[in-house]
């Protein structure tokens, strides 16, 4: 597609963003779908925020994804935020909308996507969550309305206990929370179905760190990671050692591009060619399955 005065921009903002795969999956789908856009990335640093918002206005950039450290600060520059990001405090999807720029989070929403589209169904399933930072956050908002059970375990465990009672009073559901000691671990991995890892533990340059020790995992888990560099982290081969089905960080980070991608233009993602713009970038960056 040839950039012309009538070429829509998109762009992805944070600090470090030069490893950023958004770019990468959402020009994939533009160029996919014969679609006049470019997605580009922008370095910015903590205290350029406000000043980048205005040239989101000025420049009449279309949508933008947010990253660290900014996906919290950015509620304030905006004009209007969906529930989820009233909810979570964090926003990753900004749409433009002739001037009005509304915040959306598709964390969550991305990592529901990313079990059902891999045969997970999470009405009436049993959740066990790690981590209560934005992504796990949002990942448990959106569990909280499906999920028959949830149990938030977070090293700081005020942040799980202060998560779990706001959804447990917005949803009116029985909601644990704890620290992911190993006897806590051991005796919720025996009554859950699902889990998953929305911690940063194992993520690049610290690949030999998992959050759950092998021998407490069954064969009867699904696992999934949020962390997708590794491609496959340590609690994910250990997981597909033992026999359990995993779900790989690819997954959420490819639906949470869809969901924003169908917030942009209120048509269906090209999921598929996503998945494989990420990988193959992924695979070519030197990351692997580990196999
Ligand atoms: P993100 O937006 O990716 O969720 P974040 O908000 O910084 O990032 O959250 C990081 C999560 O990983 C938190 O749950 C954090 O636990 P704390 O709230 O206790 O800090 C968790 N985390 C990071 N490093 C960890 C470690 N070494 N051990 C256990 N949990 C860790």
């Amino acid at each position: 597609m040839e950039i012309s005065g009538k070429t829509k921009v998109f762009c992805v903002i944070g600090d470090p963003i030069e490893h950023s795969l958004s770019p990468i999956m959402h020009n994939a789908a533009f160029r996919h779908l014969k679609i006049d856009a470019v997605y580009l990335a922008f370095k910015v640093g903590a205290k350029m925020l406000e000043d980048a918002v205005k040239g989101i206005r000025s420049f009449g950039i279309y949508g933008v994804n947010v990253t660290t450290p900014h996906k919290t600060a950015i509620t304030n520059y905006i004009d209007e935020s969906d529930s989820v990001v009233k909810f979570v405090g964090a926003v990753n999807t900004v749409l433009n909308s002739e001037g009005n720029l509304v915040g959306f989070n598709t964390d969550g929403i991305g990592a529901l996507r990313a079990l059902e589209e891999n045969g997970v169904k999470t009405k009436g399933k049993k959740f066990l969550l790690l981590g209560a930072g934005g992504a796990g956050r949002a990942i448990a908002f959106q569990l909280a309305q499906e999920a028959d059970e949830l149990v938030i375990l977070n090293r700081d465990v005020a942040k799980a206990r202060l998560l779990a009672d706001a959804l447990r009073k917005r949803f009116n559901k029985e909601i644990f929370a704890d620290s992911p000691s190993r006897d806590v671990l051991k005796n919720w991995i025996g009554n859950v179905d699902v889990l998953i890892n929305a911690t940063s533990v194992g993520m690049h340059p610290n690949e030999e760190q998992t959050p759950v020790e092998k021998g407490l995992l069954k064969p009867e888990l699904t696992v999934m990671d949020i962390v997708y560099n590794p491609i496959e982290t340590r609690l994910l081969k250990d997981a597909k050692s033992i026999g359990a089905k995993v779900i790989y960080g690819t997954e959420m980070l490819v639906f949470q591009g869809a969901a924003s991608f169908e917030i942009w233009f209120k048509r269906p993602a090209p999921v598929k060619v996503m998945r494989e713009a990420i990988f193959e970038k992924l695979q070519t960056g030197g990351l692997s399955l580990g196999r």
